[in-house]
């Protein structure tokens, strides 16, 4: 063991440094001529797997950086990082208290912890929930249980000929037209409702929708939010569609992923009012948490239902009865093996406490109100949506007269050219017709004088685009 540990420490402390550029962009096909994949019938020596090792460190994003600000996360948290590393060490498998003793009392922890800042877990409830892998599968396993709410014969007898409808905005996650794939329900089954002028869904376009489908014969059974959208940041409202879940009958999930650690914060929390509203709630501990991927939650205020929609099965080899058998937390996942992600969310919350999420969002708020004014006072930068989180959506405008097509193709050429010259790492996405970059604000070791470099440089890097084209 003791070489693997020493290649490890070697690698751990090259990829640390300050100075490795945020990303490497190489295309697939050199990146073939340099790094030999292919395997053999015989086997390598160590040096050679070190060799690869450093190669898929040194070509890999460095996400952790001040630079990044592509995705929905940046930035170190080490207990959480000593969490993914003692987990790989044990192999600890979820599906039964004996596999992960420790593990599965952690995950319920964090379970009851989530549940309370939702507001599932009160005086008289106690929320549920279980870990997954990502929010793509939250909302998956949301939709499931809506479908077995509504539809309890599914699960054993398949479809019967009445199409089930769910509702989402059209701002919402790609993860829904996913979990309406897998679950039968068909894509075009899923309606996209209108969202406002703030990126919000639209609760009197909802309930049209519901309303057509209705007529067209169909059964309603889901109506999906989103806190925190991919693109804008936007929060949808949730007291007004808790009113029209009712009225329907419909069960209502929040798709917190992104979003939901503004509920840390007294100052920002008010984004997730009514929140507690809602049948369920997904929220990702490898976005604004900054723990290492996958590490996610499914929660529900309704005690029971994931186990009926989930279980099933395995009670002849894995689920045996014994004095810990309530705690094998195996029936309520749609997984049979399931890695221990709850060690390093737990080690980081035990580190930085509520409070230190709480800080981190405000702070992250206040820098992003900074780039929003920054943005709000140059003559060549232009918002073009609103930024009530930490995504800012803007576009370089020349002073000479472009279309949306030819804007849209130098915003994305500014976000390539910064990537190859070593400058920042930022994505480009669009909202109403209109391609901007995106700028996500998930690091907490951030500095305004990092969003002034970035800024300055979208601009000389658009102006030098323009001239040379
Ligand atoms: C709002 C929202 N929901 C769900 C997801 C999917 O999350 P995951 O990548 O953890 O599956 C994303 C990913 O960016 C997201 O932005």
């Amino acid at each position: 063991m003791q070489p693997y540990l020493d290649i490890f420490q070697q690698l751990a402390s090259q990829y640390f440094r300050q100075d490795r550029p945020v990303s490497k962009p190489i295309s697939a096909t050199e990146l073939e001529q340099i790094i030999d994949f292919s395997l053999g019938v015989e086997g390598a020596e160590l040096g050679a797997l070190k060799q690869a090792a450093g190669d898929y460190l040194n070509y890999q994003p460095a996400s952790a950086q001040v630079d990044f600000f592509k995705l929905l996360y940046s930035g170190h948290n080490n207990p959480a990082l000593l969490g993914d590393w003692v987990t790989s060490l044990s192999n600890a498998n979820m599906h039964t208290y004996q596999m992960s003793p420790v593990a599965t009392l952690m995950e319920q922890e964090l379970i009851n912890q989530w549940n309370r800042l939702v507001g599932f877990t009160t005086a008289s409830q106690t929320g549920d929930g279980v870990m997954v892998s990502g929010g793509s599968q939250a909302n998956l396993i949301a939709m499931m249980i809506a479908r077995h709410q509504a539809c309890p014969d599914i699960k054993v007898k398949g479809f019967s000929d009445q199409a089930l409808v769910a509702f989402v905005s059209d701002q919402a996650h790609y993860s829904g037209q996913k979990a309406a794939n897998v679950l039968g329900i068909g894509t075009d089954n899923l309606i996209a409702v209108a969202s406002d002028n703030q990126g919000r869904l639209c609760p009197s376009a909802l309930k049209e929708a519901i309303e057509y489908s209705i007529k067209q014969g169909h059964k309603p059974f889901y109506i999906g939010l989103t806190a925190g959208t991919t693109v804008l940041g936007a929060f949808d409202p949730v007291p007004e569609c808790r009113a029209i879940a009712d009225q329907y009958n419909l069960w209502l999930h929040i798709d917190g992923a992104w979003g939901a650690p503004v509920l840390f914060s007294q100052q920002h929390k008010h984004l997730l009012k009514g929140c507690e509203l809602a049948d369920s709630f997904a929220w990702d501990a490898h976005k604004l948490m900054n723990v290492p991927i996958t590490a996610a939650v499914i929660l529900t205020r309704h005690q029971g239902m994931l186990e009926q929609t989930c279980g099933g099965g395995g009670a002849d080899y894995l689920f045996h009865s014994d004095e810990n058998s309530a705690y094998n937390l195996g029936q309520k996942s749609i997984q049979c093996g399931r890695r221990a992600d709850a060690l390093k969310v737990w080690l980081s919350w035990k580190a930085l406490g509520n409070n230190g999420f709480s800080d981190k969002v405000d702070q992250l708020q206040v820098l992003k109100q900074g780039c929003v004014e920054a943005i709000g006072i140059s003559t060549e930068l232009h918002m073009i949506g609103p930024a009530p989180y930490l995504n800012v959506l803007f576009q370089y405008r020349p002073s000479t007269d472009l279309n949306e097509e030819q804007l849209r193709v130098l915003n994305i050429a500014i976000c390539k050219s910064m990537q190859t010259e070593g400058g920042a790492f930022v994505d480009y996405a669009k909202y109403q017709g209109k391609t901007g970059i995106r700028l996500i604000l998930a690091n907490s070791d951030t500095q305004a004088s990092d969003i002034s470099r970035l800024l300055t440089n979208c601009i000389k890097t658009g102006q030098s685009l323009v001239t040379t084209s």
